[in-house]
């Protein structure tokens, strides 16, 4: 199915409805759960962080996006709201998730779908390591990604090799949980030895652990241009 162009009257009736879809899921919870108390608000992204996703990727002019971890969906809504809040020629959300439709019971998807979100999404069913390798062996190339999926240390730094492959010169990622120290450790490696700035202050306002007062938001700028550091060079972080 071809899905572009979106048309004008289109984009703006998507955008509405995820307004709504987005307020209904923080207010009612999704239509399904695991069977754990408090899952959804144990594993989805917050509001708050979720809006200040949002505006980051509206005030970047990411059109193309790659989110790792789909789940229950908030942080996908975010993302699509802000790929159709303003015209944009070739809107692309590609969604990783092996477990959508087994674990998750396709609970997430059928949210973008109901948004009508679907129209700029893909889902891939794949572990990201799987999928961001075919993604590269493609040569896709995105703005921007968001990365919320395994948060094993060696699939966290797995995701962020492959999209300094993805991620254009000068693009975005950002994690969520960089409170965990396995995630935390993962993105030291980028920033102390390939050169990705952490944009200060854009996650302000954002859910902190009450222990430590980390944020669980962090934003990186890639280098622009790219560069292959010598091996020699090695940073210990
Ligand atoms: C914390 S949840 C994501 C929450 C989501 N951002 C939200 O707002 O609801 C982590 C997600 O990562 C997915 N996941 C786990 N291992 C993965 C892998 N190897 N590749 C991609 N996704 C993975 C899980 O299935 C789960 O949906």
């Amino acid at each position: 199915m071809d899905i572009w162009p979106i048309d004008e009257e289109r984009r703006k009736r998507v955008h509405d409805r995820v307004r709504i879809e987005r307020r209904r899921l923080v207010l009612d919870g999704p239509r399904w759960t695991r069977d754990y108390e408090g899952d959804f608000q144990r594993v989805t992204l917050p509001e708050r962080d979720c809006n200040l996703l949002r505006d980051l990727v509206v005030a970047e002019g990411v059109e193309t996006i790659v989110e790792i971890g789909l789940a229950y969906g908030s942080s996908a809504l975010a993302i699509g709201e802000a790929l159709v809040s303003v015209p944009r020629k070739r809107p692309l959300h590609v969604i990783i998730d092996p477990l959508q439709e087994t674990t998750w019971s396709n609970v997430g998807w059928e949210l973008i779908r109901s948004s009508g979100l679907d129209a700029t999404s893909r889902l891939v069913l794949q572990p990201s390591s799987q999928a961001l390798a075919g993604l590269v062996e493609q040569g896709f190339t995105a703005d921007a990604a968001f990365v919320d999926g395994s948060h094993r240390f060696h699939e966290v730094f797995t995701d962020l090799y492959f999209l300094r492959k993805i991620v254009r010169p000068g693009g975005i990622v950002v994690l969520d949980d960089y409170w965990w120290p396995s995630v935390r450790t993962a993105i030291h490696y980028f920033e102390s030895n390939m050169g990705w700035l952490v944009m200060p202050d854009v996650f302000d306002g954002g859910t902190t652990d009450p222990a430590t007062g980390a944020g669980r938001l962090r934003a990186l700028r890639l280098p622009d241009p790219s560069f292959e550091p010598s091996f020699d060079d090695f940073r210990p972080f």
